[in-house]
């Protein structure tokens, strides 16, 4: 039997640097900034993972980025299962992390143990997410004890959009702050190998990652935080409806793609495409 971890497949292998939560806990430790990315596809998570990324995660984000949703609330669960099934595919060293969607874990504990079941068996994630604090507690641990790593996350929960009524930062005021920083830790005790900390005030963040002993990922949360994560799509400047002061655009490939179609358009139409070199 190999002491090497298994790759996103599930076969015994012996991936060098194959990021597993255990890894990323020992990151923590060793205070290595954990970098982590979303994708929706294969060939996406390929890129990532020929990237060095730690951790993919498919984002129930899918539903805006791919979907052209409002919310991420409609996605459902087998379309997450899609999803995740065509990134494990192309990831081998990254650990990933599938979203668990609106309402496929907050009904009832057996239901979630479900949920996360076919993340893991059917679309071979390595690690499910899920959104909330205390409230899902009890689930978070039952998910744990069969198994399946559970990433948390606070603050902005988009799934609760419609609770807040807003994209504001979240926590800003020090009854909200507590409670965050009860969630973290109740969290930590149900389990949880990591947890993500979305568009909270810096110096709060910086609190709560000192305070745990697993790894918070921010996102809009300054850079106190064990690891960062971006959805991919913001980053490289393809998904352009809004554009939050936190994302920075490493390029701006919706630009890129729109020249490429327009040039394409007018090749076609003058006849200069295709030329005889590429005919037959
Ligand atoms: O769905 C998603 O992409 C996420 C990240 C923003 C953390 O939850």
């Amino acid at each position: 039997m190999s002491l090497t971890p298994p790759d996103n497949l599930g076969n015994p292998g012996s991936i060098p640097g194959k990021i597993t939560t255990r890894s990323l806990v020992e990151m923590k430790n060793r205070g290595e900034r954990i970098a982590c990315l979303t994708a929706y596809d294969y060939l996406m998570a390929e890129i990532l993972d020929r990237s060095g990324i730690d951790v993919i995660l498919v984002g129930d984000s899918v539903a805006m980025v791919v979907q052209g949703r409002h919310t991420t609330v409609p996605v459902t669960l087998d379309q997450m299962v899609y999803h995740s099934q065509v990134v494990a595919k192309g990831a081998r060293r990254a650990l990933v992390v599938g979203d668990l969607p609106f309402l496929s874990y907050q009904v009832n504990t057996a239901e979630a143990l479900r949920s996360a079941g076919r993340m893991v068996k059917e679309a071979m994630v390595e690690a499910v997410k899920v959104e909330g604090g205390r409230t899902i507690a009890p689930t978070v641990k039952r998910i744990v004890d069969v198994g399946i790593p559970v990433m948390g996350h606070l603050g902005l929960t988009p799934q609760s959009i419609h609770k807040f009524g807003t994209y504001k930062v979240r926590a800003t005021d020090p009854e909200e702050a507590d409670e965050l920083r009860e969630d973290a830790l109740v969290l930590q005790d149900a389990g949880v190998f990591a947890v993500v900390l979305e568009k909270v005030p810096a110096e709060l963040a910086a609190e709560v990652s000192a305070s745990l002993e697993i790894p918070v990922i921010g996102i809009g949360a300054g850079g106190g935080c064990d690891g960062q994560i971006l959805v991919s799509h913001d980053m490289l400047g393809l998904y352009t409806q809004f554009h939050p002061r936190f994302v920075r655009r490493y390029a701006e490939l919706g630009t890129a793609m729109e020249g490429a179609f327009e040039e394409y358009v007018k090749d076609v139409r003058s006849g200069s495409f295709p030329s005889p070199d590429e005919s037959y």
